[in-house]
């Protein structure tokens, strides 16, 4: 039986060289079939703006948006731990609106921890966080909020100068007290020095093999968000598929008078 996963118990997975697995929810039905998979970590993504809301990038998605997910997430898990995704703009402007946001996914949504992107100039948050009691995911590499500074959906932490601000970022996060890090889109080399060199979790998405844990979207291992396929992604699944299949034959089944049949009737 497995038991509650709690931010020591991926420390002691990374001690034992434990590989820790994480995927993103954003409602009560998925979260509750991942929980009793056995998932480590389950995160509300900001991504949820992409795959629920359409938008383009994350960078729309509203603290409010989020947390109604947060909340149906919570719902369905018991013991996977449930962290939160800080949206563009809710921690960004000061420590107190950090504080104030962060304080909102663990007290109106349940989380037990919550994510945000970036390196040093965010590591003062992350520190205030900390010491109040709220743990912190960092998130480096490919930083989806900084879409527009990079300019594309580039591999980062290719040339030697970003690779040594990565490798920087990652002991600051560390120093701040967070107590893992997602590393997106980086080589797998740059991701398994870095590993190497901290005493927390690297979780990585788009980093290879050597990352202490592994993350995907839900929708990209499920195949059911099929307008694009980056290289990093997996699909276990082809859901679009199934889902468009199933649609149609119900289409079809109601117009020619097939379904409800009787057993289906009162
Ligand atoms: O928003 C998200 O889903 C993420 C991960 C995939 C790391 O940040």
């Amino acid at each position: 039986m497995s038991t509650k996963v709690r931010i020591t118990t991926l420390q002691n997975m990374k001690a034992q060289g434990e590989k820790i697995t994480a995927l993103t929810a954003y409602d009560y039905t998925f979260a509750y079939l991942l929980d009793a998979c056995g998932i480590d970590i389950v995160l509300v993504g900001d991504s949820c703006g992409n795959v629920c809301a359409g938008y383009e990038t994350t960078l729309p998605v509203t603290m409010d948006e989020i947390l109604y997910h947060v909340k149906a997430v919570r719902r369905g898990i018991n013991q996977a731990l449930l962290v939160a995704d800080m949206p563009f703009m809710s921690y960004q402007e000061s420590c107190e609106q950090a504080i104030h946001n962060a304080g909102r996914f663990m007290k109106e949504g349940g989380a037990e921890a919550v994510k945000l992107e970036g390196g040093l100039p965010v590591c003062e948050t992350v520190r205030r966080l900390v010491a109040i009691g709220i743990p912190v995911m960092g998130h480096l590499g490919f930083t989806p909020q900084s879409l527009h500074e990079f300019g594309g959906y580039g591999v980062r932490g290719v040339e030697e100068q970003e690779a040594e601000r990565i490798k920087a970022d990652a002991l600051a996060l560390q120093d701040a007290g967070a107590f893992a890090v997602v590393l997106e889109k980086v080589p797998a080399a740059l991701a398994g020095e870095i590993t190497r060199s901290l005493k927390i979790p690297t979780i990585g998405i788009g980093a290879g093999v050597n990352c202490d844990g592994q993350i995907l979207v839900l929708y990209d291992l499920l195949g059911l968000y099929d307008k694009v396929k980056f290289r990093f992604v997996r699909r276990y699944a082809d859901f679009a598929t199934a889902t468009r299949e199933a649609v149609r034959k119900y289409i079809d089944d109601v117009r020619q008078q097939k379904f409800p049949d009787e057993s289906e009737s009162y």
